[in-house]
């Protein structure tokens, strides 16, 4: 069958960081899983990635969703290659794509009309190319009347070859059994002393095979990153094309600063997103949505209609017609049920927010089941933690929870409980009831005129 090859065995020194380079991220994923995402979306899933520096790292990334080779010393893109035989070999009936881990644009539509081509043309190896005003840096295609020739490195190359503007992508198919027969003649006698993958190209013609290059129509798939500067370069790129999406699919950008969409978030028509926004992992918002300014929400599924301003929102789900902010944190596994009102300096976590609840302001509401039509009153706090463990609070519909209560969990209000204002919640209260706690309010006539006429002075304690 057909299958891939990545190379990640690269450093990325310029980087300064104890990162392999195709772990830097893109829109919030590793260059390494633009790449993979690209060969399972053209239907590959036998994939083996090589590895080298810092191989552990990719290695937790990975898991086991594909197969790796450790390639202990970097001695070139060939030498790369030669690692993955023993996966070679296990399968030579197709052919195999080898691909850069630090290149992220591929993608699955180039990797399958050049498998198209490679085949009808019945090839031993095709180069996916492109064509770009800078070709510095990149190896250069060497064309013929009939085909290509090779591909010439830049550091070998003449004053001529440098001025061909047809470069390498780093992206190959290669018939299997092909592949296998190239890996073995490979040398390194070049101005790097590397074994470089792209000679297979000048070995295959002269033992006779057939080798052709297919331009790709995104000249992007050539992009890389050697420094922060092109990775910024990279994040631009594909965050000006992931916006440019939302606005084809009827989401409002009145500006776009500050706003960093990830690739794998939904967004309904109608839906607003205002600066400052970063919206990252399995985020879904519905339609006529305003988000924004300043909001951070991951993980997390929103309804139509949602109002958020100032929020950030991790791994939780909000209904349709909801209001929430300005600056309200709303942290995994909440649920805030439709037509809820949570407003300013509110921390909502673990809890369930009944339909038309209000939570105002000034609120921590943690490990919570809230009913609906509840008013919480500002200053509310559900005391979830006793030192040793987190126990739950539950709040009945329709309750009125006055202002700065505390309920100490575990405790039930019931429905149409009323707390009174500074009240602390030890006990359940029932349904309808009224749980007030007050000591007695001493009144004394003229306290700060006696207290300040002894010292000699009038009404200020300034002096203190
Ligand atoms: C390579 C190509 C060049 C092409 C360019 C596209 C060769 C000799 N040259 O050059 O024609 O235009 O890619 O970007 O192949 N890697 C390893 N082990 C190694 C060396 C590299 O795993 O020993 C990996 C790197 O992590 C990277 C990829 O192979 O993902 C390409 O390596 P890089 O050093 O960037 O190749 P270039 O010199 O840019
Ligand atoms: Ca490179």
């Amino acid at each position: 069958m057909n299958q891939a090859v990545i190379l990640a065995g690269g450093q990325g020194k310029r980087m300064k960081a104890p990162i392999p380079k195709p772990m830097f991220k893109v829109l919030g994923e590793p260059m390494l899983e633009w790449v993979l995402g690209a060969c399972e979306q053209a239907g590959l899933s036998r994939i083996c990635v090589v590895t080298g520096y810092e191989a552990q790292q990719i290695e937790d990334y990975l898991g086991d969703r594909c197969r790796t080779a450790l390639q202990a010393e970097r001695l070139g893109t060939g030498h790369a290659v030669q690692q993955t035989i023993p996966f070679l070999q296990e399968d030579t009936a197709g052919s195999t794509l080898v691909l850069c881990g630090d290149a992220p644009f591929i993608d699955s539509e180039t990797i399958a009309d050049s498998l198209a081509r490679h085949e009808k043309e019945g090839n031993a190896v095709t180069v996916i190319t492109a064509n770009v005003e800078q070709p510095f840096g990149y190896g250069r295609i060497l064309r013929t009347d009939s085909g290509i020739a090779g591909i010439v490195e830049e550091k070998d190359a003449t004053d001529e070859q440098r001025r061909i503007t047809e470069i390498n992508s780093g992206c190959y198919w290669f018939r299997t059994a092909d592949l296998l027969k190239l890996l073995g003649k490979l040398e390194n006698n070049n101005a790097q002393n590397e074994y470089y993958l792209t000679d297979t190209i000048a070995i295959a013609l002269k033992d006779g095979l057939r080798a052709g290059a297919y331009c790709s129509h995104n000249p992007d798939v050539v992009l890389g990153a050697n420094d922060r500067k092109g990775l910024l370069k990279l994040n631009t790129a594909a965050r000006m094309a992931v916006l440019h999406q939302h606005m084809a699919n009827g989401v409002g950008f009145a500006c776009t600063d500050g706003i960093i969409i990830e690739r794998s978030v939904k967004i309904g028509a109608g839906t607003e997103i205002l600066p400052n926004t970063i919206l990252r992992g399995n985020t879904v918002i519905g339609e006529n949505c305003v988000i924004g300014p300043g909001c951070v929400v991951e993980d997390t599924v929103i309804g139509d209609r949602v109002t958020l301003n100032t929020v950030q929102a991790y791994q939780s789900v909000i209904d349709s017609d909801v209001k929430i902010g300005p600056f309200v944190h709303i942290r995994p596994d909440s649920h805030i049920c439709s037509g809820a009102k949570i407003g300013d300096f509110v921390e909502i976590k673990n809890t369930t927010v009944g339909e038309d609840t209000a939570i105002a302001h000034l609120a921590y509401l943690g490990d919570s089941d809230i009913g609906k039509d509840v008013n919480i009153g500002c200053g509310c706090v559900t005391v979830n933690f006793d030192g040793v463990k987190k126990s739950r609070c539950v709040i009945g519909d329709h309750a009125f929870v006055g202002c700065n209560t505390n309920l100490i969990a575990p405790v039930e209000l019931g429905k149409h409980a009323y707390t009174a204002a500074g009240t602390t919640v030890t006990t359940d209260v029932p349904d309808y009831a009224l749980a007030i706690d007050r000591g007695v309010l001493h009144i004394k006539d003229g306290y700060t005129l006696r207290k300040f006429a002894v010292k000699g002075k009038k009404g200020s304690d300034s002096s203190k």
